[in-house]
């Protein structure tokens, strides 16, 4: 487990430290590492200029050794060991080590991306440009008990170079983060800006150029300035990309898609969940039907060979904020009349828009399109739920209530992700 927090403290004031162990029991001590960024570490204005702030010293440790999923929670506080000795020490909190890899348990999972984050007396939202943020916070608050991990899959606080805003985006979302793991993805107000790198070349991040998201948001990259990252919980393998990075065939990130893809065994852990910012997939959003793709430019016509041969269950996007899900797609034909209940061979890989966390919302396209089997306009996120290796129910709450609004379930085995689908055959030989 991962613990990372802001303070005043550079290390040659205070020693960083996390203090940590199961509840009632002899508590251990971890190392924290210190990171901050600097002005000159922006790339432009205004995170360069106007919406400059020093964000103090940014402190990440790693809990190590965790028994899997214990019966036992796990409690931890920070601490600053001053030079006079005495250790400043935060409340505490507790936690739940994460399942083996491949262990079966109930596992749950939180998904959705675009939230943003708002005032609660309404002040300085003249713009109301994320005015779902707070309904979705405050339900997964309450809901705190049921699930287990969460992935904010791109677009934080909508910063966009006004970097005090970093830190009422994480106050916003504590009462989540401080107690169950919270993954994000890149998004295009993460880390856009042109003439950085950036595969699109607009100004989204403000000058952020992904620096505060890559330096405050701990995710296991090879190399958090490219942040695509695989991570495990339990029966679930995710593949998360990095969509403000180029994807196509023959890019360092198609490269590491496969490998991610190609790297889960699927009899440990059957459920592959692939995800991206930007809708690599389909969407019936209106701007992106109005450019005649229904999703971003290269995506499918990249990505959908490694969707179909690695038997990809469920991809999901932001970017677009509002709800949909496809039928199971494979080479653009939906592959299954079924709506909500899917079972046997595994045929195809639906395609869920989640972006509708708390950003103004999105419209969608008049446009029938064939593929989609649910839409809707409002906040809201979706809920996994595996209950072992051959059970999976997959949910779409929305926001304002907690209520389910979609949802199917998934019933198979591992013969039926070996199956033999289309022409995603597996080579095999006359020898006997
Ligand atoms: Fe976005």
């Amino acid at each position: 487990m991962t613990v990372t927090w802001t303070s005043g403290y550079n290390i040659d004031e205070a020693t960083p430290l996390v203090e940590w162990g199961w509840k009632g029991h002899v508590k251990k001590l971890s190392p924290a590492g210190t990171l901050t960024f600097t002005r000159g570490s922006m790339c432009g204005a205004p995170a360069r200029t106007v919406g400059w702030r020093d964000p103090g010293f940014i402190h990440t440790s790693f809990l190590k050794d965790l028994w899997p999923n214990t019966m036992y929670a796990y409690e931890y506080r920070m601490g600053h060991m001053l030079k006079n000795g005495s250790t400043i020490w935060s409340k505490s909190y507790a936690f739940k080590s994460s399942p083996y890899p491949g262990q079966d348990s109930l596992q749950r999972v939180i998904i959705f991306g675009d939230m943003g984050k708002a005032e609660r007396d309404g002040s300085n939202e003249y713009a109301s440009y994320q005015p779902g943020s707070l309904i979705t916070t405050d339900q997964l608050i309450k809901d705190l008990d049921n699930y287990d991990i969460v992935f904010h899959i791109g677009d934080l606080p909508y910063a966009n170079g006004f970097v005090s805003q970093w830190d009422q985006f994480t106050k916003q979302v504590e009462p989540i983060s401080s107690v169950k793991p919270y993954m994000i993805a890149s998004g295009n107000h993460e880390r856009d800006y042109p003439n950085t790198g950036s595969f699109y070349n607009t100004p989204d991040s403000g000058g952020e150029c992904g620096v505060p998201a890559e330096t405050m948001y701990y995710v296991p990259a090879e190399n958090r300035a490219k942040f695509w990252y695989s991570t495990d919980y339990g029966m679930f393998h995710f593949c998360i990309a990095d969509s403000e990075h180029d994807w196509r065939e023959g890019s360092e990130q198609y490269a590491w898609i496969e490998k991610c893809l190609a790297s889960v065994d699927r009899n440990k852990q059957p459920w592959l969940i692939f995800s991206a910012h930007r809708v690599l997939g389909y969407s019936s959003n209106e701007w992106l039907a109005n450019e005649g793709a229904f999703e971003e430019p290269m995506g499918r016509a990249h990505l959908q060979k490694l969707w179909q041969k690695y038997k990809v269950d469920i991809a999901f996007y932001g970017h677009v904020h509002n709800y949909e899900r496809s039928c199971p797609i494979y080479q653009n034909q939906c592959v299954n009349s079924e709506i909500s209940h899917y079972s046997g061979t595994v045929n195809g890989t639906i395609h869920v828009v989640v972006g509708g966390g708390g950003s103004h919302l999105s419209e969608f396209t008049k446009i029938n399109t064939f593929w989609s089997l649910y839409k809707d306009h409002d906040w809201g996120f979706v809920k996994l739920t595996a209950f072992n290796h051959s059970s999976l129910l997959f949910e779409y709450k929305k926001s304002a209530d907690g209520e389910v609004y979609d949802s199917f379930t998934i019933s198979r085995d591992y013969k039926d992700v070996l199956a033999c689908v289309h022409d995603g055959c597996e080579a095999t030989t006359l020898a006997a």
